[in-house]
């Protein structure tokens, strides 16, 4: 298979496994590229892009940016702060001026779940999902299975444990349709205020207890809590999540093995894990930023090429 069977990354959700493997694949050629001194191709010399930032990114806009110039794509930024959004414009009015301005794929975070679909049933462009807010985080899930492919090995029979707070997370749900699609077993772990009702049903084992959650796994990805998503306190304070749900060296030095530890960050320090945790060659967390360049360089190559077949 040499094509994705989608025209726009929306979510997990509707790739096949061939696509997820098509994309690691191009991963692999373009993590060479971005290991060269000369980091740079022209595989996207013709195409436009532009970077739709509606809520706030470190990681995933420096990323995306960086892998469309890896690329030699043209790039526009567009951060709703100080944009025209703030006068009132709507979404797919903003999305049409800019689109006028002849941009053949947009990279969009949102807060509002499922605006990467509804923006592709409105406007004549490609759509690349960048976050949308507590539903799908394609490329994160794409990054970190890859990460982990790299540390251990196919991902069949591996267990992956998500602690924290998977209610709010589209890490999560992106993670858990990625992982499952590539024949990991996955689990969550966190109070039950934390975890969605009727989970199980996406094939997920549940487990409130995180030290019984750590013996079992082989990776445990570490999630933030997102406060910015709550309007009601989830659990009674800071101090006694972290006793419950916080990762630090004693903890993980009582298990009889070695786990790897995930963050997709940005990373809370002495909340859901400690420094030395997150500093620790445990911890992969800068691996995975380094893979994402190399993702989305994948997808961004992969989208364009159906642009072109269209044309
Ligand atoms: N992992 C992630 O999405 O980080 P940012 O919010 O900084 O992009």
């Amino acid at each position: 298979m040499s094509e994705l069977s989608v025209d726009n990354l929306l979510g997990i959700k509707y790739l096949t496994v061939d696509d997820i493997n098509l994309i690691h694949k191009t991963a692999d050629q373009f993590k060479e590229v971005i290991n060269r001194p000369i980091k740079k191709v022209p595989s996207l010399r013709d195409i436009t892009i532009a970077n739709l930032f509606f809520e706030n990114s470190t990681r995933t806009k420096l990323s995306f940016e960086l892998a469309e110039k890896r690329l030699s794509a043209d790039v526009i930024n567009f951060s709703a702060a100080q944009s025209s959004v703030k006068k009132g414009e709507t979404l797919v009015d903003t999305v049409n001026n800019i689109l006028a301005m002849k941009v053949d794929l947009v990279v969009m975070r949102h807060p509002h779940p499922g605006a990467g679909v509804f923006l592709s049933k409105h406007v004549d462009a490609r759509i690349v999902n960048a976050g949308d807010g507590a539903h799908e985080h394609p490329t994160q899930a794409l990054l970190d299975s890859y990460s982990i492919k790299e540390k251990l090995g196919d991902l069949k029979g591996k267990k992956i444990v998500i602690v924290g707070d998977i209610l709010h997370s589209r890490v999560a749900l992106s993670n858990i349709y990625c992982l499952k699609k590539l024949g990991a077993e996955v689990m969550v772990c966190g109070p039950a205020t934390l975890i969605p009702k009727h989970i199980e049903s996406l094939g997920v084992k549940v487990e409130h207890n995180l030290k019984k959650a750590l013996e079992w796994c082989d990776v445990a990805n570490m999630l933030r809590v997102q406060n910015e998503r709550m309007d009601i306190s989830y659990f009674p304070s800071v101090r006694e999540y972290v006793q419950q749900y916080g990762v630090n060296m004693d903890l993980l030095n009582s298990l009889n093995k070695k786990i790897v530890i995930m963050h997709p960050g940005p990373i809370n320090r002495g909340v859901e894990i400690t420094s030395d945790v997150a500093d620790s060659d445990q911890a992969i967390i800068l691996n995975q930023v380094e893979n994402g360049v190399a993702i989305r360089m994948a997808v961004l190559y992969l989208i364009a090429a159906k642009i072109r077949r269209n044309e």
